[in-house]
């Protein structure tokens, strides 16, 4: 068996509110001053535990739509609700970032002077004051995808897989009950991107993450439960069970 058959480290949260996971109705984004509409019009609800795959052809808004249920940017016009919160006016934004979503991004973003482990340990510093578990938590997580022995290596020593995992194990810190991921298998070949499918997997079915991957990847749309199909905007096809 591989590490990936691992039980995770503790269980995720029990959601702490009623109704979606995510509830966009009309969303809409521009750029350019208005010139190039990115989101046209977005209406879309995903519930609590499913995966759902972002599919179309690139520049159609996939990672625009990404950014907007992260909140790390604002519609021009409608509304969002992310596990229970209107992201026009959350509570508390670096808290609804670092506890409510895991994002993996289309790079993996990690910062290249740290290691692994502390790459990992960066979300924690919100939730967690003992320095000891905070250790012990990334450790695990490591563990968990596989990579605990590289724990001590820095991104630009690490595979592109391997650093893909290390940000999957980041987004998972402080096991958001939403994983949005970017193109997760984007730039690796098929048989380490089939390990990080593998682990997304589990996480929806073991531990009923929500998952949102973004993905020209037909292996990843595959093993969704759902693919939504973008063109210019919109979601032009919303297939259940593909
Ligand atoms: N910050 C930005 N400023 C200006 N235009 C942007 C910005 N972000 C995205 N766009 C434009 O909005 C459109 C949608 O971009 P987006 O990144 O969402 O596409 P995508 O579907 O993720 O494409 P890809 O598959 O290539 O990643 C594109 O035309 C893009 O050029
Ligand atoms: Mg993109």
């Amino acid at each position: 068996m591989s590490e990936l058959a691992i039980a995770p480290p503790r269980s995720v949260r029990a959601p702490d509110f009623e109704g979606p996971m995510i509830r966009c109705d009309g969303v809409t984004k521009t750029f350019e001053e208005g010139r190039l509409r990115a989101l046209d019009g977005v209406d879309l609800i995903v519930e609590p535990g499913e995966f759902v795959a972002v599919v179309g052809p690139s520049g159609c808004g996939k990672s625009t739509l990404l950014n907007l249920m992260a909140a790390l940017d604002q519609p021009d016009d409608g509304t969002i609700r992310v596990a229970g919160h209107d992201l026009g006016h959350p509570p508390d934004l670096d808290h609804f970032r670092a506890v409510d979503v895991g994002l993996v991004f289309q790079l993996d973003n990690l910062l290249p002077s740290l290691t692994a482990v502390e790459n990992v340990e960066v979300p924690l510093f919100t939730t967690e004051r003992s320095r000891r578990r905070r250790r012990r938590r990334a450790l695990d997580l490591l563990d968990f995808v596989g990579i605990a022995d590289r724990a001590d290596a820095r991104p630009p020593q690490l595979s592109g897989g391997e650093r893909q995992r290390v940000a999957i194990a980041r987004a998972l810190a402080n096991e958001p009950p939403l994983l949005l991921a970017d193109e997760p298998t984007g730039r690796l070949d098929s048989a380490t991107s089939a390990r990080v499918l593998d682990l997304l997997e589990s996480l929806q079915r073991e531990r009923d993450v929500t998952l949102v991957v973004v993905t020209h990847d037909p292996d990843v749309a595959e093993r969704a439960r759902r693919v939504l199909h973008m063109l210019d905007g919109r979601i032009e096809r919303d297939v259940r069970d593909p």
